[in-house]
């Protein structure tokens, strides 16, 4: 039986055009044997336009002037897993080591900032939010900066309302009921832990050290669908939007080889950290 989700066949110069094209607006590196990903992920999209192929999509994005159909193909092509707590051995790292260590620095001000970059649905940025309530924090200047490149995911972690089935990927049952509300058959995140993660879509290739100065960053999970060069001048940019000696933090397949010169790796507590020198 074939599948529904799915519209097959893409001319090898429509697959050369989509592959520029995700590569143009979001430096998003698609290989050359992913045919089964475009289809799938835009397949979507062929058929509320009411086209036949995707093929005929391209030969629309080739023709038209309209930025949100070239706007949805990319956001489209872009991968949003995300879970509350993902790679616990980092936050157990900010718990026990890194937060205890900036409570001491800001101690005067009391002031913290932190930036999820590439946030997704804000399960990263909130999770963050949570803990820093756990630990006490309440009373802090806390400020957390979630961003992506993606509109449609960050008015999902705007609204704060998950699923059962994302409450179930590594919420904590003790936070789940302490933060959120059930409204009908999804978990509202309380207004409490809302306020303290601001929004915004922002491109990571795009100059970004204006937005800091932060304490901690999370980049993760993203970097691994760019080439070594974006890769590079992303670094860069943290680095720059960094404290001098505050941290980074990557997904579990990502690693900042070949720029020592601005972050020092660390292992704290089991996980890997890199401080910004
Ligand atoms: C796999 S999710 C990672 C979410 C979260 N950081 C985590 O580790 O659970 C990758 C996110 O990167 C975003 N992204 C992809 N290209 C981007 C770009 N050029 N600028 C900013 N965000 C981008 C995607 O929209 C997606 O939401």
């Amino acid at each position: 039986m074939p599948n529904q989700n799915t519209v097959s066949g893409i001319h090898p110069e429509n697959y050369r055009f989509l592959q520029q094209h995700v590569y143009r607006q979001a430096g998003i590196v698609v290989e050359h044997d992913k045919h089964y990903l475009f289809e799938s992920r835009l397949g979507p999209i062929v058929r509320q336009l009411g086209l036949d192929s995707i093929d005929s999509l391209c030969a629309l994005l080739r023709a038209t002037q309209e930025p949100d159909i070239g706007r949805q193909v990319v956001e489209a092509m872009t991968t949003n897993e995300t879970y509350f707590f993902r790679d616990p051995a980092q936050y157990d790292a900010i718990r026990r080591v890194l937060l205890p260590r900036l409570r001491r620095e800001r101690r005067d001000t009391r002031k913290l900032r932190f930036w999820s970059a590439a946030a997704s649905t804000g399960q990263e940025a909130y999770s963050l939010a949570m803990l820093l309530l756990e630990e006490g924090l309440a009373d802090w200047n806390i400020q957390i900066l979630g961003t992506d490149f993606s509109t449609q995911v960050l008015e999902r972690a705007r609204a704060g309302k998950y699923q059962q089935i994302e409450v179930n990927r590594g919420l904590p049952a003790a936070l789940l009921v302490k933060h959120f509300r059930r409204v009908g058959v999804d978990w509202q995140l309380s207004d409490a832990v809302r306020r303290m993660v601001r929004f915004e879509t922002i491109d990571l290739r795009d100059r970004m050290r204006a937005l800091g100065p932060f304490d901690l960053v999370f980049c993760r999970n993203v970097l691994i669908y760019f080439d070594a060069e974006t890769k590079k001048n992303i670094l860069r940019e943290i680095h720059g939007a960094l404290f001098r000696g505050g941290w980074l933090l990557l997904g579990g397949a990502e690693t900042a080889f070949g720029v020592e010169e601005w972050f020092q790796r660390q292992t704290v507590e089991g996980a890997i950290v890199y401080a910004a020198r």
